[in-house]
């Protein structure tokens, strides 16, 4: 019997039926709407996510051989939802992890002081992009009347496929929100009195992996079955890679980039820029940790040269129109389209692109974003110590990108035959907590190469014409 494994991701909720041996015997996915209702907002509604998970869950329930045993779940982290405990209908939409309207408060509270405490409890910065300043905004600016109760996209679905049942997070996703104490690994209420969050609407914390709550069948598609996996998405991809020892590293090229490197039971600090993150805590308590370092937009600078500019029909296009030139003829795209995230933190930079001429063509730009990806991801991997990348999500099906960060980073670049690693993860936290799988060991021996890209060239020169960019690019807004 398979494991249901649900990613629901910031754009589509795609759900796998993963076999004993690691294998994916069934896919589904569904799409929903995305919601810009002001420069710089971004919106989801979670009757949305709801919908797209119970669409994608019924795809893939479909082509399975057999009921899968147990189900694992990873979602688009930080992004905050409000929703009322009886009903499960939520008051207004969800405030998305991209979204930057609590600048404002960041930047007071900064000048306020509060900043290096919030690093010392949580790992994180005052940066819009985590759940806590999401919330203070909504508190101050749009408030929703009576108790409703307050998650991520994690504890909404709970709440969904339980029926209302349970009203749980893990800490991979707590550790995200500027509420969670990741030396105590509680709630902080010293955190919840700063963000104005009320303690007892929060989750109840629960382990990465062991039972968690059960479907409920008039709610989820007539099964009744263990929810026995629950984790942030990126934290998911890190265990999906079998990333369980310290010092392994993976990056999954997705909207963003996310790479972590798993640092074991140690609290490692950064003054690099990287965000110290919960990878995943065991049911004895123990926890794993990791060293974060998030870019926000790469794989959504693709889709902008497809949809904002129209030279792409499609994302996978890229790397053609990008190999039909030897190099960017000297173009350099700075794709801080949301601002930059790590390692340079700065919600006031935007897109910049430099040294056109009159003989620029698509293909350069093309090419340019695709250089950008790679430099990005070196900009971050140069800070930690790394000898081999892991690669997984949908940018590393590009072969041409996946070769550019190789060579960027002089280290190879190894790609999985699964590189729907995330969603692979969510499987694997589930099937250890029911015993489908007794160890990492065994997780490990399912990890197959596809393809592994050697460093050749790099261009010493493109690089620094990138970090001359990137410093154009900066506060700007
Ligand atoms: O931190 C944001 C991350 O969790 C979003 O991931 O794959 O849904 O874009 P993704």
């Amino acid at each position: 019997m398979g494991v249901l494994a649900i990613d629901a991701g910031t754009t589509g909720v795609t759900a796998l039926v993963v076999t004993e041996d690691g294998r994916i015997e069934a896919r589904g996915y569904a799409e929903f709407a995305q919601h810009f209702p002001e420069p710089g907002w971004v919106e989801h509604a979670p009757e949305d996510i709801w919908q797209a998970t119970l669409a994608a869950c019924q795809t893939a329930l479909d082509q399975a051989s057999t009921p899968p045993r147990c189900v694992g779940l990873t979602n688009q982290r930080e992004t905050a939802v409000l929703w009322d405990r009886r009903s499960l209908a939520a008051p207004r939409r969800a405030v998305v992890w991209q979204d930057r309207r609590s600048s404002g408060v960041c930047a007071r509270l900064r000048e306020a002081g509060h900043e290096p405490r919030v690093t010392e409890l949580t790992g994180l910065r005052l940066d819009p992009y985590f759940t806590g300043t999401k919330l203070t905004w909504l508190a101050e600016n749009d408030p929703v009347p009576g108790n409703p109760a307050i998650g991520t996209v994690d504890s909404y679905l709970v709440a969904r496929l339980t029926g209302g049942a349970r009203h749980v997070t893990d800490p991979s996703n707590a550790s995200r929100t500027l509420l969670y104490d990741i030396v105590a690994g509680t709630w902080s209420e010293e955190l919840c009195d700063l963000f104005g969050v009320p303690m007892d609407a929060l989750p109840e914390l629960v382990p990465n992996w062991g039972e968690i709550g059960r479907t409920d069948p008039d709610a989820f598609l007539g099964l009744d079955l263990p929810i026995s996996g629950l984790a942030g998405d990126q934290q998911a991809a890190l265990f999906g890679q079998t990333c369980f020892s310290p010092g392994d590293v993976k990056c999954t090229y997705g909207t963003g980039s996310f790479i972590l490197v798993n640092t074991g039971d140690q609290i490692t600090r950064s003054d690099a820029g990287l965000l110290t993150t919960v990878a995943w805590q065991d049911p004895a308590g123990t926890r794993t940790y990791a060293l974060e370092g998030a870019i926000f937009v790469t794989g959504a600078a693709v889709q902008w040269l497809r949809d904002g500019l129209g030279i792409l029909d499609t994302a996978a296009e890229s790397e053609a129109v990008a190999r039909s030139v030897p190099d960017s003829g000297g173009v350099v795209f700075v794709p801080a389209l949301t601002g930059l995230g790590a390692p340079h933190w700065d919600p006031e930079a935007r897109g910049t692109i430099l040294g056109l001429t009159r003989g620029t063509t698509r293909a350069h730009l093309v090419r340019a974003t695709l250089e950008a990806i790679a430099f990005e991801v070196r900009d971050i991997v140069e800070t930690m110590e790394v000898t081999v990348l892991k690669a997984d999500g949908g940018g590393s099906a590009n072969d041409l990108l996946m070769q550019l960060q190789a060579d960027q980073l002089g280290i190879p670049v190894e790609r999985p035959v699964i590189q729907e690693t995330t969603a692979l993860g969510a499987a694997f936290l589930a099937g250890l907590g029911t015993g489908v799988w007794s160890s990492v060991e065994e997780l490990r021996k399912t990890w197959h190469l596809d393809r592994r890209f050697d460093p050749g060239q790099g261009d010493g020169a493109a690089y620094d014409r990138w970090q001359r960019a990137v410093e154009r690019s900066r506060a700007w807004a």
